[in-house]
């Protein structure tokens, strides 16, 4: 029997209208459209709900009819990345639901325009004028959106419980500390930090919400989830995509997030947020309740202890790298340089300077230490690419080596030491590897595997990350989101790197060959300690 502790607070998602900003984009398109059809497929969303795109589509592609050019993306973005297939009697229902308003977000009247449609879709829908715009926008465009919110009187104040307005941040939230307080302090002057989610869609995947249960719905682990009995945790995030996807057949780019992630890199991309907030659920002290700043409180103060990195620290314990022309499976695969070029020249734009001999890091690899009493001395091992030879995340717990007495007496063949693997993506689940005598007359110890696979045992794909965080945001619950105390203390930890790599001005970065696991030099961290990257 399945026991329920969803906090007792917990609310309905309320009736309210989804109001996306960027609904032409990248993320609308492959993520919220799908996520948001997806909760209407399990009968999810609120009782009277639409959705309403915003944003100006690239020229040429805005049919006559606005509301059908975002049913008709819609459609396209299901049928390619939906969890669950796209079935016309649930798509018919869902796609009434859907509208688009086409407007500049620095257009004053476009802001009326929306005002005027949200209006009327409240009266068709019988919404109580609750608003959740989400922001899918680059950071630099989020203090004009809010700002234009609040002038044309489409922020409401906190205390109206079915009338709410509450926004959604995506990340990257700034490029930097300087740029995401910019960012912060932007969206507080239209909105409360009560009405604002920032959006880390790592904290709503299944298998991070399961680390809290491992770890605190089970007697066996809490007690051994310390520096006593930990050697090392690694975390992986592995991703076989790169920035750019080719037609097979004509080599042409039909797609190319270069513009988003030339001068990026994995550090900001990836590190300083989906991988430091993973790192939080791993090591956070039990919270007392599962209120959300309760929670909150837990996780920053693993991101306050996180020991700061002096600039030896840099050079020896972060290794970054970018991926060059190689194999991955069977087919050759360009690097990042040509991605680079082959992305300016299919938009006919002349490749900037600093782009001609890209030094944007597509991996990067770091040890780090949490200052606690739980944690010290345990190295946390951290890594993270583009190109690498599969997709695969996960969060590796080795334990130490038993004492050398027994059936460990050997030190030219230790036995291996046990290991709680939590597979993030894909194949959710995990396993933990112990040791096992082999049937026979000899002690032979052998390494063996107890799986735990989620659709095997609990059947079905858990939901995707963003499904359960639209969720949460209409029903104002903010556990799962980023305050902002989080943000700055991330890239307060990150800034000494980043300063120090633009300080070094290397023109080449260590190289890895598509479909490798990262530079050689990424041994250079854990190697020396007698420790190694984990085969995924
Ligand atoms: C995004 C990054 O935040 O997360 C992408 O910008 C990355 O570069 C993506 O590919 C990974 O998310 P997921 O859910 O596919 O692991």
């Amino acid at each position: 029997m399945a026991i329920d502790s969803t906090p007792s607070r917990s609310l309905m998602p309320q009736p309210c209208q989804l109001v996306i900003f960027g609904a032409a984009g990248d993320l609308s398109w492959r993520k919220l459209l799908p996520a948001v059809y997806n909760l209407n497929v399990d009968g999810a969303l609120p009782s009277h709900f639409a959705v309403v795109g915003f944003g100006l589509p690239a020229e040429g592609s805005l049919t006559s009819d606005p509301d059908e050019y975002l049913r008709n993306r819609a459609k396209n973005g299901i049928q390619r990345f939906s969890r669950q297939p796209l079935d016309e009697s649930h798509w018919n229902d869902f796609a009434r639901s859907l509208f688009f308003v086409p407007g500049s977000f620095n257009d004053a009247r476009a802001y009326a325009q929306l005002k005027a449609r949200m209006e009327s879709l409240d009266q068709q829908f019988g919404i109580p004028g609750a608003r959740v715009y989400y922001l899918a926008v680059p950071p630099t465009l989020v203090g004009m959106c809010v700002k234009q919110l609040k002038e044309a009187g489409l922020v409401r104040p906190t205390d109206e419980p079915h009338a709410f307005t509450r926004v959604i941040v995506e990340k990257p939230i700034g490029n930097d500390l300087d740029s995401a307080r910019q960012v912060i302090a932007n969206v507080a002057h239209a909105f409360d930090e009560s009405q604002t989610y920032r959006i880390d869609h790592y904290l709503g995947k299944e298998t991070v919400q399961n680390l809290l249960v491992l770890r605190f719905a089970n007697s066996i682990f809490e007690p051994l989830w310390n520096n006593k009995y930990i050697d090392h945790v690694q975390i992986t995030v592995s991703e076989e995509e790169g920035l750019v996807q080719y037609d097979p057949e004509t080599g042409a780019v039909t797609g190319t997030r270069v513009g988003y992630y030339e001068g990026v890199g994995a550090l900001r991309d990836m590190l300083q947020n989906h991988m430091l907030q993973v790192l939080c659920v791993v090591a956070m002290e039990p919270p007392w309740s599962l209120a959300p700043d309760i929670v909150r409180d837990a996780k920053s103060g693993v991101l306050n202890c996180l020991r700061p990195l002096t600039l030896t620290d840099i050079d020896r314990n972060v290794i970054r790298g970018q991926y060059i022309e190689g194999d991955m499976h069977g087919r050759r695969v360009p690097g990042y340089r040509k991605e680079v070029r082959d992305s300016f020249a299919a938009i006919g734009k002349p490749l900037p300077q600093e782009s001609v001999n890209s030094t944007t890091e597509t991996f990067v690899a770091m040890k780090l230490f949490i200052d606690n009493w739980r944690w010290s001395g345990v190295p946390f091992y951290l890594r993270t690419g583009k190109r690498l030879p599969k997709r695969a995340s996960e969060v590796a717990i080795q334990f130490k080596d038993v004492p050398q007495v027994l059936f460990n007496q050997n030190p030219e063949v230790p036995l291996e030491p046990t290991v709680l693997s939590l597979r993030v993506q894909p194949e959710e689940g995990m396993a933990m590897r112990i040791a096992s005598k082999l049937p026979g007359p000899k002690v032979r110890i052998y390494p063996v595997q107890m799986e735990f696979n989620y659709s095997a045992s609990l059947g079905g794909t858990p939901p995707e990350a963003y499904e359960r965080l639209i969720l949460d945001v209409m029903a104002g619950d903010a556990t799962l989101f980023l305050r902002r105390d989080a943000v700055e203390t991330s890239w307060k930890f990150v800034m000494p790197i980043l300063d120090h790599w633009k300080n070094s001005r290397v023109r080449d970065l260590p190289e890895y060959q598509c479909g490798t696991w990262g530079p050689i030099e990424a041994d250079r961290i854990i190697v020396p300690d007698g420790r190694c990257w984990r085969t995924l």
